[in-house]
């Protein structure tokens, strides 16, 4: 019940009986639901933003907005929803170690061929708390990403970064790259 595996970009759940699958699939679509509702809610500020007042204006949307957005999906569904990365920007989104172990296998796969956009994987894993359904779900580098995450940032905006984000390790990234991953944790009892 606990394994699955990661096919070439797609994942199958070996389940132990039609009830956990069940299970299981509910949690699968309510994980990619809210992911989508995440990114949406992003894409959309951050599009608003860039066209009001340029990439210096959107990085408070990436600053303040994704965290907020994050906080208020994690609140109404009682999960714990953010993005994670191998190369961070913010400490504060460091992935765990079934994150990290993750982010790996999403690297892994995009090398030998899989679809980034299309990577995911989830699990069932006992933790001190009780029993939880993890979920997470790849973020390729698209061409807007590079405005901030490339490696030719405007000065301007190196500047902001490195004011913010002293420890910033997310610039340098190529397009269709792994940026990252939206990651879910669903308490389960
Ligand atoms: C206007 C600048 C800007 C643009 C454009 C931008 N980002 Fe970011 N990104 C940031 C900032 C600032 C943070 C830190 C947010 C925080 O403090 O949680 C961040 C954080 C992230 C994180 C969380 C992990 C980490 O490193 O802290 C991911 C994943 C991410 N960005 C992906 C993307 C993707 C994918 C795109 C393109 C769709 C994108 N970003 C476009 C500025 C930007």
């Amino acid at each position: 019940m606990k394994r699955m595996l990661l096919l070439a970009g797609t994942v199958v759940l070996a389940a132990a009986s039609p009830a956990a699958a069940d299970d299981v699939d509910r949690r699968v679509a309510a994980s990619r639901a809210a992911v989508k509702e995440f990114a949406t809610a992003l894409q959309g500020q951050l599009k608003a933003a860039l066209e009001a007042g340029g990439p210096s204006e959107a990085i408070s949307v990436c600053n303040v907005a994704a965290p907020e957005i994050a906080a208020s999906i994690s609140e109404r569904t009682g999960w714990t929803v953010g993005r994670t990365s191998h190369k961070l920007r913010n400490p504060g989104n460091a992935p765990d170690a079934w994150e990290a172990a993750t982010l790996k296998e999403f690297r892994t796969a995009a090398n030998t061929g899989a679809k980034l956009a299309k990577l995911e994987r989830w699990e069932i894993v006992d933790a001190d708390g009780g029993r939880q359904f993890r979920y997470m779900k790849a973020i390729p580098t698209g061409k807007p990403c590079l405005t901030c995450h490339g490696s030719e940032i405007d000065p301007a905006i190196v500047a902001r970064l490195d004011a913010l984000y002293p420890e910033d390790q997310a610039r340098g990234f190529q397009l269709g790259e792994l940026r990252g991953a939206f990651t879910i944790t669903q308490p389960i009892d």
